[in-house]
């Protein structure tokens, strides 16, 4: 999967890694780039930046129709979708005894949800065009729970799971799905946790380094050539989660 020629829907892009990632296919020569986020200063922002390539969309990834809505915009006034990067992501920094339903129910939503969501409205199309890619931002913390925040850890594992059904489900109909499972990169998410001495150093052993957004986005570049139920950047884990089917 080359993303020249292509084009590609990030969620979650105003800001840190889907600001990144979209920036990035801008470079490598997207045909056409969907900036999506419920932030709509900032998509406009990362939009203009790309230029003519480049529309932005307000959209809540938690809300079926914004999905819809991101899809029908994309395919309207870019063209076929090719990449779908369903990456809008919330943390609560909140235990089981802290955590509320409505944090609980939130999180879920646009964690998780917004994936199932965003493969209701894309699936069909690229399966009747013979291929198509999905990437879903999800998290170290959904692979090996990470102490802290217990909506987000179940939030991000469920959605590595629902990718991997959509991997063997589809992948006699030519779909691609790969997740990403970063964990410590420099974002607005992670800043105030990278402060944290005791934080950092957790996340420089389990993924070699602090990532900055930017090196995020490369190891993506790098990924989607991979044939396979990819974990990105985490290769040395890629072996236990690579496709079953
Ligand atoms: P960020 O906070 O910089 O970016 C998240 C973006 O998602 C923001 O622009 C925000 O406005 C948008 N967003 C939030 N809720 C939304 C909604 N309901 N609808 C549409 N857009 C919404 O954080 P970052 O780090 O770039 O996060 C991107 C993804 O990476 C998330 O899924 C996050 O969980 C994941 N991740 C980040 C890690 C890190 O160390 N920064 C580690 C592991 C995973």
């Amino acid at each position: 999967m080359r993303v020249q020629d292509k084009v590609v829907v990030v969620t979650g892009a105003a800001s840190g890694i889907g600001r990144a990632m979209a920036l990035r296919f801008a470079e490598e020569g997207a045909a056409g780039i969907l900036v999506a986020d419920l932030d709509e200063a900032g998509a406009a922002a990362v939009a203009e930046r790309i230029g003519d390539r480049a529309r932005a969309v307000r959209a809540d990834v938690s809300v079926e129709d914004d999905v819809r809505a991101i899809v029908d915009t994309a395919e309207r006034s870019l063209g076929p979708i090719a990449l779908f990067c369903s990456n809008a992501g919330i943390i609560t920094g909140h235990g089981v005894e802290e955590a509320t339903d409505e944090e609980w129910s939130r999180t879920l939503a646009v964690n998780t949800l917004a994936h199932v969501y965003a493969a209701r409205a894309v699936l069909p199309a690229m399966v009747e065009r013979g291929g198509g890619y999905l990437l879903n931002t999800c998290s170290a913390a959904g692979l090996v729970n990470c102490p802290g925040d217990a909506p987000y850890a179940v939030s991000k594992a469920a959605a590595i799971s629902f990718a991997e059904w959509v991997a063997i489900h589809y992948r006699a109909r030519g779909i691609g799905v790969s997740v990403l499972c970063p964990q410590g990169v420099r974002t607005g998410m992670m800043r105030e946790d990278l402060e944290d001495e005791n934080l950092t150093a957790r996340a420089v052993i389990s993924s070699g380094a602090v990532l900055e957004p930017e090196e995020v986005a490369g190891h993506v570049v790098e990924g989607l050539d991979a044939e396979r139920f990819y974990i990105l950047p985490h290769p040395e884990v890629a072996g236990f989660f690579q496709m079953k089917a």
